[in-house]
C-alpha cells in the first residue's frame, strides 16, 4: 500500500489536496492514505490566529484557504470533492500553530480521537497518543513539541506512547522531530523527550516536520525517521524582506511516499510540484486541467 506524507500545510490546505492527486496521478498510483504532520493551520477564525500565523498570514494569501475550505463556496467545494473521488480524507496531528481548544471541542462534540474539522470532511485531526491501523500499518500519532504551555506534549499521551512493547508499533508520526536533527543560530534543534520515545518504541518509520526543512534518513536503532519541509515557503524572507517563493508552490522535500510492501520511503522532488501555485489556487480548474 502507498501512504503519502505531508509536511507544514499552515492553511495552505487546497495546495495539499492538490498535491496529493498529482502525486497519484503522476506516478499512477492509488493512495491508501495521507498523513499530515501538524501546523495544518487550523484555526476556526482569522481572529483566533496565533502572533505568528497572524504575521506570515498577511504576506501569503494562500495561509487563509483553511478558512475558505471551513466555508466553502461552490467552486471551492467542487474542487475539494474532485480530490476526494482520488484521495482518501488527509489524516493530521496538532502542530505548534492549531487552535487546541478548538481542536479539543471538535472532538468532545464527536465522541472520537478522530474527527473531520471542515464540512467537506478533507481533514481529520487524530488526538494526542491515538494509535489505530493506517494502510495496514499501527500507526501512532503524537502532535505538538516540546516545549513548555500550551503547546508543549500531552503528558498523558508521551507516557501512554512510552509505555508500548517496543516495535508494537509500526509507524510513529509527531510534529517535533528528534533532538540534534538540525540547529538554528547556533541552538541544536528537536525534542530529547521524542528521541527518547523512539529509541524506546522503536517504530520502524518515524515522521515528524516542524522544522520547515527536508531532514533524514536518520536511524535510531530499528528505526528509520524523517522530517518534512515546509509544503508552501513564504512569499517573502520575513527578516531580510528578500523573495523566496513568490508563485508560492509546492516546495520539493515537503511530502514522503511510503511503500509500506517495500518499506521503501522517497522525498518527492518532481519537477511538476511546481504547477501547484498560486495565491488562490482554484483547484477545480488544477484538477480537471491536468487531467
Ligand atoms: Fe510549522
Amino acid at each position: 500500500m502507498k501512504v503519502a506524507f505531508f509536511g507544514d500545510v499552515h492553511g495552505c490546505v487546497l495546495h495539499a489536496l492538490g498535491a496529493a492527486v498529482t502525486l497519484a496521478r503522476h506516478r499512477g498510483i492509488q493512495l491508501d492514505a495521507v498523513i499530515q504532520v501538524g501546523d495544518l493551520g487550523a484555526f476556526p477564525s482569522p481572529e483566533r490566529w496565533d502572533e505568528a500565523s497572524r504575521r506570515f498570514g498577511a504576506d501569503n494569501p494562500a495561509q487563509s484557504d483553511f478558512f475558505r475550505l471551513l466555508a466553502p463556496s461552490p467552486r471551492l467545494a467542487e474542487g475539494v470533492r474532485l480530490a476526494l473521488r482520488e484521495i482518501p480524507p488527509f489524516l493530521f496531528v496538532s502542530g505548534n500553530h492549531e487552535d487546541h481548544q478548538w481542536l479539543a471541542g471538535l472532538h468532545h462534540a464527536a465522541d472520537s480521537p478522530v474527527t473531520p474539522v471542515d464540512p467537506l470532511g478533507a481533514y481529520r485531526h487524530v488526538t494526542c497518543g491515538h494509535i489505530t491501523e493506517v494502510a495496514g500499518q499501527r500507526v501512532a500519532f503524537l502532535g505538538k513539541i516540546e516545549w513548555p504551555g500550551s503547546m508543549d506534549f500531552d503528558d498523558d499521551a508521551y507516557t501512554r506512547l512510552l509505555a508500548l512493547e517496543p516495535g508494537s508499533v509500526d509507524i510513529l508520526v509527531t510534529h517535533d522531530g528528534p533532538y540534534g536533527m538540525s540547529s538554528w543560530r547556533g541552538t541544536t534543534q528537536g525534542s530529547r523527550k521524542l528521541t527518547e520515545l523512539i529509541e524506546r518504541l522503536q517504530p520502524r518509520l518515524h515522521i515528524s516536520g516542524h522544522y520547515h526543512h527536508q531532514n533524514g534518513p536518520r536511524h535510531y536503532g530499528a528505526t528509520t525517521s524523517y522530517a518534512l519541509g515546509l509544503l508552501v515557503g513564504p512569499k517573502v524572507n520575513i527578516r531580510d524582506s528578500t523573495s523566496v517563493n513568490p508563485r508560492q508552490q509546492v516546495t520539493p522535500g515537503s511530502i514522503g511516499l511510503l511503500d509500506t510492501r517495500t518499506d521503501e520511503f522517497e522525498y518527492v522532488h518532481d519537477p511538476w510540484l511546481a504547477d501547484i501555485h498560486g495565491e488562490h489556487l482554484d483547484l477545480a480548474t488544477l484538477l480537471t486541467a491536468t487531467q
